[in-house]
């Protein structure tokens, strides 16, 4: 519960509609990739990506949008999804996750969003960083 502003982003589309949508979070995904793929300190888990890099800016864009509450995009084009699983083959130790959250967390400040809806997002976000850390290949 958001005690400032009493919101509880966790409940239904609440979190979706923070994040400014579809659009919204695919203006994140976007600025997340460009920014990973431009600054040296992301380059390892930028480089553990496929060539395409737009295919996996539609796929962490239409994810976040039913992990949030939203219509469940991936699902519509992809199929179903094991969070740990697509990333079982890849060696994601601290220091990958750490990246990844440190580059989600400077493309999130950058977002017109309530500051405390940053916090939750990178909080929540980390809980399943964490999971895949520990089932990936080490
Ligand atoms: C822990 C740090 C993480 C790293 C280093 C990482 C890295 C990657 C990489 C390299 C890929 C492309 C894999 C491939 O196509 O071979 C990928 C795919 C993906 N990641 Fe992550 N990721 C991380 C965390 C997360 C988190 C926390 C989420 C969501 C909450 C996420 C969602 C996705 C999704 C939806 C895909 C596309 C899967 C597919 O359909 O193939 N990732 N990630």
């Amino acid at each position: 519960m958001n005690q400032e502003h009493n919101i509880s982003y966790g409940t239904g589309d609440t979190s979706f509609q923070s994040a400014g949508g579809e659009a919204g979070i695919r203006k994140l995904v976007d600025k997340f990739y460009e920014r990973m793929g431009t600054d040296p300190r992301f380059s390892t888990i930028y480089n553990m990506h496929p060539d395409d890099i737009e295919v996996s800016i539609d796929k962490l864009a239409r994810f976040l949008c039913g992990w949030l509450g939203g219509p469940k995009r991936y699902q519509e084009k992809y199929g179903s999804i094991s969070i740990p699983a697509v990333h079982q083959h890849l060696a994601i130790g601290t220091d990958e996750r750490d990246q990844w959250l440190t580059c989600m967390k400077e493309s999130i400040d950058e977002q017109t969003y309530e500051a405390n809806f940053k916090d939750y997002l990178i909080a929540q976000l980390s809980i399943p960083a964490e999971v895949i850390r520990t089932r990936s290949k080490q």
